[in-house]
């Protein structure tokens, strides 16, 4: 343990900063008697005290993975369940997956040997599909509680429902900021009950971690922009040239639009002298490869000032050391959902003060450090105090499909931390419903309904693929792949030399007229021809990690289609799958199948110009630069994806569908409406 210091081992290098010196590290014994004797702890301290790192391994040194249990703690975000796993393994000196693991979508890093176990907190409610009471777990922390992320809403109700049937669990949610007392009022008893003999006073214990912060020194831009980009870009070289040393963060809504800004950087950096120390830029954004991510981590090389530009990750699940300056934007990138237009987006929103507060924090955590807001003061004073809780502004399908599989029938009356609008939950169930999920009742068919919510794929999707093994369409071998595709989250085409151009001659050599999702599927079956060749990536403009990601979700889809009962091995070319699809050519049997899933999701083009509308006519739409109709032509299509950019709505893979198709196969949604035109 690095707290045991030997006179011979060199100093280690200041990333290994020994956890005896964290701010938690006095609280040890109090933590563990806590946690021993009462069901629910919650840990409150400032980002950076030693929660997520250090908690486990007190638990572990208290023996409780003695009998074969394991920890589990959970957090909102992959990159964050991966990296601290990777850290906890590298104190306690063991591999990755060996004592310390993680467990993502797709992507399980866990032994019989693994004690403690990350996980994103959607993943451990899917646990519970196979161990409703989650009876491997000696203690559960879910971490990051006061993020409100819809999943780890839901599973604090869960886990509430759990303690009441397991006197052994441990549960201890942690939480940056003040919300302690909320969470501990749900977990406890009503005033006058008793749960396992233990009543409202002996259930919970809240404990606060004294952080060591230093002082920031908040600035306002005086008149207000309306481009945040330049205006960070100039707070960048401003700080770069007249402020002492330290590392810069750069709180920014989105992958794009960081990489846009180290684009505007790389052209100032150009300009500097070469006397100047180095300017050296890192984005930081989920779904960045896991090697990329690790740099943010590193210290700068000398004579070197690291500019991490990040999207709202770093405001609380990562922690980067010898940041003294803060750029905040003011922005970040929320998922919305309109319960109205049933569209989700991603939606460029104001921060709430207590973001903007803790990503000022972010400057303090080392020495005094300096926060630069690119809004003014009264722009500050007007923001909302807190972020609304996710299940107050999402799509619920996904989560009703995963509560109705677990036997809570009654959704509505669910115990929620914060119940969801019933605008939200009724459209939840008109979408299930009319994907046959559910039946009139409102209870999972089966077995359509039950698979749905099995398949690690949102609703939408899981149906298409469960679709794709009926006869008429016998296309679930592609579906496989095209599901597969889907489910990367970095871009399959990238510019290895940076050339844009080599990067849509690549695009346009798999492209398609049917659309983005037959494209996918010919870039998947070229790539697997290839033998998953390095070489044909890069002469391709490929990314070859996420390829051989793909490759491994598809084997892992079709387990689950195995296990359903599919035969997914006889390859469906022609033949007699064609004779039973009644002659319809392959590429239009797939399009048919997207159909029956996302018929939902339908626009017909308007303009030359790559503009949809939606169904109803009011919102328009359009097509993502990357999609094959951001050239092409089609009348009706439907995609898998929306997001919202500087106030124009995008849409992502798309696929070339009929109006008669939609009507055949969601006769419910479409027959009202084109009734009501
Ligand atoms: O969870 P909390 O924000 O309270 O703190 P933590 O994530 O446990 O971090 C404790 C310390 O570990 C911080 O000082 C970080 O510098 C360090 N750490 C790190 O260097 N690399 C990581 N991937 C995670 C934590
Ligand atoms: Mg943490």
């Amino acid at each position: 343990m690095a707290d045991e210091e030997d006179p011979d081992v060199p100093i280690l290098p200041d990333l290994y900063k020994p956890p005896a010196l964290l701010p938690i590290a006095q609280l040890k014994d109090q933590l563990l008697y806590t946690i021993e004797t009462y069901p629910v702890t919650i840990v409150v301290g400032a980002t950076g005290s030693g929660k997520t790192t250090q908690i486990p391994k007190f638990c572990l040194d208290a023996g409780w993975c003695a009998d074969g249990k394991q920890i589990a703690v959970t957090q909102p975000r992959r990159i964050a369940a991966t990296s601290v796993a990777a850290r906890v393994a590298e104190e306690l000196g063991t591999l990755l997956g060996q004592r310390v693991g993680y467990s993502i979508r797709f992507e399980d890093v866990t032994s019989a040997n693994t004690q403690v176990k990350f996980l994103t907190d959607g993943l451990l409610l899917r646990e519970m599909l196979v161990d409703p009471l989650l009876n491997r777990y000696s203690v559960i922390m879910v971490d990051e509680a006061h993020e409100r992320s819809l999943s780890s809403d839901i599973l604090l109700s869960l886990l509430k429902k759990v303690l009441r049937k397991r006197d052994d669990l441990r549960v201890v949610v942690s939480s940056a900021t003040l919300e302690a007392e909320r969470f501990l009022n749900f977990f406890a008893p009503d005033e006058g009950e008793k749960v396992h003999g233990k009543s409202k006073e002996e259930y919970g214990r809240i404990v606060g971690i004294q952080g060591r912060t230093y002082p920031v020194e908040i600035q306002y831009i005086i008149e207000p922009t309306n481009n945040y980009v330049e205006a960070a870009v100039d707070a960048i070289m401003n700080i770069h040239t007249s402020e002492s040393d330290g590392d810069i963060l750069v709180f920014l809504t989105g992958r794009e639009e960081i990489d846009d800004t180290i684009d505007l950087l790389g052209d100032r950096i150009a300009d500097m002298s070469s006397k100047q120390q180095k300017l050296l830029t890192l984005p930081l954004y989920a779904g960045l490869p896991t090697d990329a991510q690790m740099f943010v981590f590193q210290k700068a090389p000398t004579n070197t000032r690291k500019v991490i530009l990040s999207t709202n990750i770093a405001e609380a699940s990562v922690t980067i050391d010898d940041i003294v300056y803060v750029i905040d934007s003011g922005y970040v990138k929320l998922r919305t959902y309109d319960a109205r237009l049933g569209i989700e987006t991603l939606n460029v929103l104001p921060v709430s003060q207590a973001s903007a507060t803790q990503r000022a924090g972010r400057a303090g955590r080392t020495r005094p450090g300096k926060c630069f807001r690119l809004y003014t003061e009264e722009t500050y004073k007007s923001l909302e105090e807190a972020t609304f809780p996710e299940i107050q502004r999402s799509n619920l399908a996904p989560v009703i499909l995963q509560l109705l599989n677990l036997g809570i029938t009654n959704v509505v009356r669910f115990d929620y931390l914060s119940p969801p609008p019933s605008s939200l939950i009724t459209r939840a169930l008109d979408l299930l419903y009319s994907l046959g999920a559910l039946d009139i009742h409102a209870r999972l068919t089966k077995p359509l309904g039950t698979r749905m919510a099995e398949l690690p794929l949102p609703p939408q999707l899981a149906r298409t693929l469960l679709s794709s093994c009926a006869p008429q369409f016998s296309c679930v071998n592609e579906m496989l792949s095209i599901c597969a595709m889907l489910t990367l989250q970095s871009p399959v085409f990238v510019a290895h030399d940076g050339s844009k151009a080599a990067l849509e001659a690549a695009r346009r050599r798999f492209s398609v007229r049917q659309g983005d999702h037959l494209t996918l599927y010919n870039v998947f079956q070229a790539f697997v021809s290839s033998g998953a060749s390095v070489l044909f990536c890069r002469e391709n403009a490929l990314n070859h990690k996420s390829l051989v990601r793909a490759v491994s979700v598809r084997k892992q889809l079709a387990a689950y289609l195995s296990r359903f009962g599919v035969d997914v091995s006889a390859t469906a070319v022609c033949g007699p799958e064609v004779l039973a699809a009644g002659g319809v050519p392959l590429p239009e049997r797939i399009c048919r199948c997207l159909a029956t899933g996302l018929f939902a999701h339908a626009a017909r083009m308007k303009g030359e110009d790559g503009s949809f509308v939606t169904v109803d006519g009011k919102t328009v739409l359009w097509a993502h630069p990357s999609s094959v109709f951001f050239h092409r032509k089609a009348e009706w299509v439907v995609y898998t994806e929306m997001l919202e950019t500087k106030g124009k709505i995008y849409i992502r893979d798309l696929s070339s569908v009929e109006m008669d198709w939609l009507v055949e196969y969601a006769p419910e949604v479409y027959r009202v409406r084109e009734g009501k035109r």
